[in-house]
């Protein structure tokens, strides 16, 4: 009896006491989970020939983002590798990329960042973003290409990430050349990174309107 008495006062003193800490807990660690997914960027791209990863790094520094390179784990530097790229891009297959995933909780925000390739994003990062989930992330997409890309061609892009989970705030692209005379003379990297920073203004504005 007296031990039955001495258990009630204990919860009847302690519970409220447990009750406030529980909640104070819990409130904490929702506010501290949305601090860190709200407002960071995360900048993932994919690069064969340096313009993309030249765009990105200009860029990634101008927005402040985490930046991640993601590799195709198979070589695509000669002829075969390229015409297997070309083939798997054209059969709808995939690549291996190294990572293969990343933990996305951190970040709200995410610009996908790729060349482009038989017009659709480079193997890579198609494979990449077929591979992850980006529920509940706003998505900029930012392409490299040498001809201008068409909006019916950005919409697939916008759709592979759609189909992924995410919500495209934009689509944005430089080109890697120039047409002189009638010919494509590829662009310097420094114009290249020029012309991507001149889309800063309207990423950020992009990122801050949601
Ligand atoms: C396999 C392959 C396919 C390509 N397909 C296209 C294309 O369909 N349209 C286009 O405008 N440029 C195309 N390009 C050109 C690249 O998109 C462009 O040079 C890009 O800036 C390269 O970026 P990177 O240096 O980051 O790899 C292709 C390049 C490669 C290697």
């Amino acid at each position: 009896m007296r031990e039955k008495a001495g258990m009630n006062y204990y919860v009847k003193k302690c519970l409220p006491f447990v009750l406030a800490v529980s909640f104070f807990l819990a409130g904490a660690s929702y506010a501290l989970a949305g601090a860190e997914a709200s407002g960071k960027i995360l900048l993932l791209y994919y690069s064969k020939t340096g313009n993309t990863k030249a765009a990105c790094e200009a860029l990634g520094k101008a927005l402040n983002a985490d930046i991640r390179e993601i590799k195709d784990r198979n070589s695509r530097d000669s002829g075969p590798g390229i015409i297997g790229a070309m083939l798997k891009i054209n059969l709808g297959m995939q690549t291996d990329t190294d990572p293969e995933k990343i933990d996305f909780s951190p970040y709200k925000n995410i610009i996908v960042a790729a060349p482009v390739w038989a017009s659709k994003l480079g193997l890579a990062m198609k494979t990449f973003i077929e591979n992850n989930r980006f529920d509940g992330k706003d998505v900029i997409i930012f392409i490299t290409a040498d001809s201008f890309i068409d909006e019916k061609y950005q919409e697939k892009h916008r759709q592979l990430v759609k189909d992924s989970g995410g919500t495209v705030l934009g689509n944005f692209q430089v080109q890697a050349t120039d047409l002189v005379n009638k010919e494509k003379v590829p662009r310097t990297k420094e114009k290249i990174v020029e012309e991507a920073l001149k889309f800063v203004p309207q990423m950020q504005k992009s990122l801050a309107g949601k």
